[in-house]
């Protein structure tokens, strides 16, 4: 279970000009190395009372105006990000001994935008997200079966199901982004990309492992 760290380390010159470029690169690099689900990020959310939740979602795209997920917006952490509007996220890329830490203020991306991922899914996707009311307790799983049925019969003679009401996108707004690379003896490297909240001017920070 002890995995000794080697390879390239990464420094401020070696940094791209920016988070998100700098996140293109590290992206890129990880599908090029063939990982599964590369874009899966842990998420975390907290409540009103302050009680944190993570769980594992799907980015599917970022750009230099934050990093967009999409989920039921009746669900445990639309719940939290409702109330907290702050989210981290967390690309985890073990096998590159690596990972990206987001986290910022979120906000929910335009219809126009949610409407353009809505048609790029599998139309059983599509269904699913009508069918089940996410993060609330069902009695078996004979009421989902039935709920996509029922989903499934209804529009069963429409070409194009619509984004229901209750689905969408978050984008997390980052104000940091931190780069981590695994090194030896546990002497990583963690760049970070701090924003200044007053200038909104970005500044790169080394620390500590
Ligand atoms: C690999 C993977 C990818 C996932 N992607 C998403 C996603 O993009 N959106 C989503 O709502 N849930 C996704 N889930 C399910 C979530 O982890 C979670 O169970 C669900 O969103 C309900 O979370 P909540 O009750 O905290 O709101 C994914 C789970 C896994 C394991």
């Amino acid at each position: 279970m002890r995995v000794d760290y080697v390879g390239e380390g990464l420094d401020v010159e070696g940094l791209a000009g920016t988070w998100h470029e700098q996140l293109v690169k590290w992206f890129a690099e990880a599908q090029e190395a063939g990982f599964p689900e590369v874009n899966a990020m842990v998420l975390a959310t907290a409540n009103a009372e302050g009680q944190p939740s993570s769980r594992t979602v799907l980015c599917k795209g970022f750009d230099e105006r934050g990093v967009v997920f999409y989920t039921n917006y009746t669900s445990s952490k639309s719940h939290d990000l409702r109330v907290m509007r702050y989210a981290s996220a967390t690309f985890p890329w073990y096998a590159q001994h690596r990972q990206v830490h987001v986290r910022g203020p979120v906000e929910e991306v335009a219809p126009e935008e949610t409407q353009e991922y809505w048609a790029s899914r599998p139309r059983g996707s599509q269904l699913g997200s009508w069918a089940s009311p996410q993060s609330t307790v069902v009695r078996d799983r004979r009421v989902l079966d039935d709920a996509l049925a029922a989903i499934t019969q209804r529009f069963a003679d429409d070409e194009v199901v619509p984004v229901p009401g209750h689905w969408g996108g978050w984008r997390i707004q980052p104000e940091q982004v931190e780069f981590w690379q695994g090194r030896a003896d546990r002497m990583h490297d963690r760049l970070r990309f701090v924003l200044d909240p007053v200038d909104r001017s970005w500044a790169v920070r080394r620390i500590a492992p």
